[in-house]
């Protein structure tokens, strides 16, 4: 799969693309990630436009922040530039919607996602002790 074969869309009314994202949410985090109302917030990736979903980003808007709330990418199709297209697509949305910033938490030693992050001008502004039941966590933040 290459990056130009992938659709990144919002979710829409899709139901079963929301089961999918759910299945995808389960694999690799411990809690659900998914708002509840994700016909605004979640956007989806697919191979081959009509595919199952490969990768997700749900955001949820916070005052003049855009928060990411999940983002996971299929682990059979990750590092072909999926996560960062996703990012890429909820920072247009932010400033499609004139926000302030993109910010999100990140578990320390979470060091895959941090690169990820890093690498698209998020900066740590504070660690949160306990923030999780594992560990703690960066939040990270985007000033547009
Ligand atoms: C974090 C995650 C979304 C990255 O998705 P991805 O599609 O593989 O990311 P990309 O291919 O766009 O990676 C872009 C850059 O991020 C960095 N990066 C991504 N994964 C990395 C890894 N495992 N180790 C080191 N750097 C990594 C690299 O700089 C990479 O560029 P490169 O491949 O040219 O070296 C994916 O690993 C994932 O779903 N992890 C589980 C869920 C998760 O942790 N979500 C974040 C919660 S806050």
């Amino acid at each position: 799969m290459q990056l130009r074969d992938v659709l990144i869309e919002p979710i829409g009314g899709d139901l079963v693309a929301f089961a999918q994202c759910c299945a995808l949410d389960a694999t690799v985090f411990p809690h659900p990630s998914l708002p509840a109302d994700a016909t605004h917030a979640v956007l989806v990736a697919r191979a081959s436009g009509s595919g199952p979903v490969i990768g997700f980003a749900a955001t949820q808007r916070l005052g003049r922040r855009l928060a990411i709330i999940g983002l996971a990418v299929d682990a059979k199709h990750r590092r072909v530039g999926l996560g960062g297209a996703l990012l890429r697509r909820v920072m247009e949305r932010a400033e499609d919607l004139d926000l302030r910033e993109v910010g999100l938490h990140v578990a320390v030693q979470n060091t895959a996602a941090i690169a990820l992050y890093d690498r698209e001008g998020f900066r740590p502004v504070r660690r949160l002790e306990g923030f999780y039941r594992r560990g703690d966590a960066w939040e990270m933040v985007k000033r547009l």
